[in-house]
């Protein structure tokens, strides 16, 4: 399927059908997630879920997904957060560019702030969507749907799927075939939202 088309399919769901998805698939939809790109410091761990438990498990610890529990596949989207800017020089790219983005006040905070983790897990989640875009998009191109989750209590999902510490889940992408129509997106309007050179709103 063209891009184009696929980009034009894609809406969320969040009902599916029993239907398995094919390991063929699943390995197109990992391999097409392999070519996102990843920051330096944050390499992607994909967990594939089928296991009927698993996927219970998983589903209660979300906040209001628990249909995800009867996607046929659950692509779970993790990212390595070993990096902290805790203990980077304050000459290091990662801590340079962070303050040049978000301020040194708000990079002291969480230089400073002693859930080590939660900072971790907050500073490296933006690269992992671009991932679990690229499944969605590939599951489309299969004639599958999916949706981003990402409202869950990750500490939870990563000790159920027993993941080390220095690993975290970040997105869940639960896929399958819809069961629901969904009407193609409406497209907003250019001009609504579409600024040229400076803000003309
Ligand atoms: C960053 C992000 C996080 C999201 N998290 C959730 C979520 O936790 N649960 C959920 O049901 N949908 C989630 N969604 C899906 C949105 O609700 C959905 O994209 C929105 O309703 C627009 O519909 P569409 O995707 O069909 O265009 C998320 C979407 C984005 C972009």
């Amino acid at each position: 399927m063209e891009l184009s088309q696929v980009m034009k399919e894609r809406r969320s769901v969040r009902s599916f059908k029993d239907t398995p998805v094919s390991s063929e698939i699943i390995d197109n939809i990992l391999e097409k997630a392999s070519l996102a790109p990843e920051t330096d410091n944050c390499n992607y761990y994909f967990g594939v879920i089928k296991d009927t438990d698993v996927k219970n498990q998983l589903a209660k610890a979300t906040l209001w997904a628990d249909w995800i529990a009867k996607a046929p596949v659950l692509f779970v989207c993790c990212g390595d957060i070993s990096s902290d800017l805790k203990n980077l020089n304050d000459n290091d790219y990662s801590v340079v560019g962070t303050k040049y983005r978000y301020g040194e006040e708000v990079v002291n905070f969480l230089r400073e702030h002693k859930d080590r983790k939660a900072c971790k897990k907050l500073l490296l989640a933006s690269p992992v969507y671009i991932a679990a875009q690229h499944i969605i998009l590939t599951a489309v191109s299969h004639g599958l749907r999916g949706c981003i989750v990402d409202f869950m209590d990750l500490e939870k999902i990563n000790h159920i799927l027993g993941l080390p510490e220095h690993i975290t889940c970040q997105v869940v992408v639960p896929v399958g075939y819809s069961n629901e129509i969904p009407k193609q997106k409406d497209k907003f309007s250019i001009d609504d939202r579409v600024f040229y050179n400076h803000w003309d709103k």
